[in-house]
């Protein structure tokens, strides 16, 4: 069963569906923890599986690297085989990437390369683009540069919000995230330093 810690920065919708994937059996995982950089309320539904959470908040203004190191010591707690990173919305500092990569994983609201960044769905949205997508990567020391695990193309249909685009986009994300977890616990994906 592989070990999952998941870090999230907001409701954790994504978080939940993938909560209840392993609850199910159909992702062949175990999530053993999830932090948080505040205490949100997408750590209600670790609770909600009696699944231990913890929050490390980055002061404004305060040392990033430190902060890094302390998120770092609280997953490694957990003894994770993989961490990923489910709307967590900090840059993680490179000795971190270092500490956990290549089993470090990003779900991201777009089909990388196009648009990267926290403004994701907003960006594509803007643009005035027909179709965007959804990328699951492994993370590096860039902004959402990392190698592409998976990625699947998302409509933009008339009429829609930032937010009903932003719901389609999540859909995928939770399908891409939940096919390459399986891969990697089912050993069809192996993931080798580069
Ligand atoms: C997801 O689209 C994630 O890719 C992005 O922020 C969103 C998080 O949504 N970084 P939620 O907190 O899982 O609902």
């Amino acid at each position: 069963m592989v070990r999952v810690v998941v870090l999230i920065s907001g409701q954790g919708s994504n978080l939940r569906a993938f909560l209840d994937s392993c609850a199910d059996e159909s992702i062949p995982a175990a999530v053993v923890a999830v932090g948080a950089d505040s205490d949100v309320s997408g750590l209600d539904h670790a609770r909600h599986f009696d699944i231990p959470t913890f929050v490390e908040t980055l002061e404004p203004g305060g040392d990033r690297d430190a902060w890094g190191t302390r998120l770092g010591d609280q997953i490694a707690d957990f003894a994770p085989d993989l961490v990923i990173l489910s709307g967590f919305m900090r840059l993680v500092p490179p000795a971190f990437v270092r500490r956990f990569a290549p089993m470090l994983l990003n779900t991201h609201p777009a089909f990388l390369p196009e648009f990267p960044g926290i403004h994701a769905v907003r960006d594509a949205f803007e643009a005035g683009v027909t179709e965007t997508g959804a990328s699951v990567i492994v993370v590096d020391d860039g902004v959402d540069t990392g190698p592409i695990l998976a990625q699947r193309r998302v409509p933009v249909v008339d009429g829609d919000t930032e937010s009903t685009l932003h719901d389609r986009i999540k859909i995928v994300e939770r399908e891409l995230l939940a096919d390459v977890v399986r891969d990697i616990a089912n050993h069809k994906t192996a993931i080798e330093e580069n």
